[in-house]
């Protein structure tokens, strides 16, 4: 079983940074009442029914995974947000060229062959369009092992963290134009107390989920892998515009 069907199974997702690089993320991204915008690998949906509540954006969410596309759906329906989420892979999207105006993902590029799937974002997004994401770089010097060692404990085809300079490289291939590449200066950033608590018992359901579904050994190793997710690896924020 991989890390996604786990993900669906637990019911909850999570993404380096937390909140705090949302918050950030969005900011920049700015996306308005009307406009319509996707987030690609919405996982549970909290990013994407907070855009749609507090922008008034009309917003899709898209996930590999049917459990977490479904409850994405649910979260809007709960709070009258307007959108909805459907299965789909990144790499292959089922909208005509041209569609949005926004799109963002938050970690998931880091799973994804980088050519197919920034070109299939820049299929979809209008001129003029914006997109952003939240992906780990190196904090320093690259490291990897840790690549592999977690790809292998994630049960994924790819886990590739790239350097600031590697992102922005890979996303302005594809008629991009990247206007913010920022390193966030650790993990766990300031956030209001709710969003602080919520990330946190997100975290924690993740950990004792992923408890409840690998061997203890498997588990054992993965938590002292993740010692190599602080010591080498920080979140950055990018944000570009579709300019061909
Ligand atoms: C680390 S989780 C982040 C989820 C969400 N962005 C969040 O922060 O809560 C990565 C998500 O990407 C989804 N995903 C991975 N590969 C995908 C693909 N090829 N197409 C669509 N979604 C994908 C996974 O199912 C998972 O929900």
């Amino acid at each position: 079983m991989s890390f996604f069907q786990w993900l669906g199974r637990i019911g909850v997702t999570s993404h380096p940074g937390g909140w705090a690089a949302t918050e950030k993320l969005l900011t920049n991204l700015k996306p308005k009442k009307g406009e319509l915008a996707i987030e690609l690998g919405c996982g549970h949906g909290r990013t994407l029914s907070h855009v749609a509540e507090k922008f008034g954006t009309k917003v899709v969410g898209i996930d590999i995974v049917f459990p977490l596309a479904l409850q994405a759906c649910q979260r809007l329906i709960k709070r009258k947000a307007e959108g909805y989420a459907i299965v789909a892979d990144i790499c292959n999207l089922p909208f005509r060229d041209e569609t949005f105006q926004v799109a963002w993902a938050e970690s998931v590029f880091v799973f994804l062959p980088k050519p197919e799937a920034f070109a299939e974002v820049g299929r979809v997004l209008k001129r003029n369009g914006r997109f952003g994401i939240i992906e780990l770089t190196w904090r320093d010097m690259p490291f990897p092992e840790y690549c592999e060692q977690t790809r292998k404990f994630m049960n994924v085809p790819r886990y590739e963290v790239l350097t600031l300079d590697q992102w922005s490289e890979a996303i302005s291939r594809n008629g991009f134009e990247v206007r913010i590449a920022e390193k966030l200066p650790s993990h766990s950033l300031p956030s209001p107390l709710h969003q602080w608590l919520s990330d946190l018992r997100d975290l924690t359901r993740l950990g004792l989920g992923l408890a409840l579904q690998v061997s203890f050994r498997k588990w054992f190793e993965g938590a002292r892998d993740i010692v190599n997710l602080f010591r080498y690896t920080v979140p950055a924020i990018f944000v570009a515009v579709k300019v061909k």
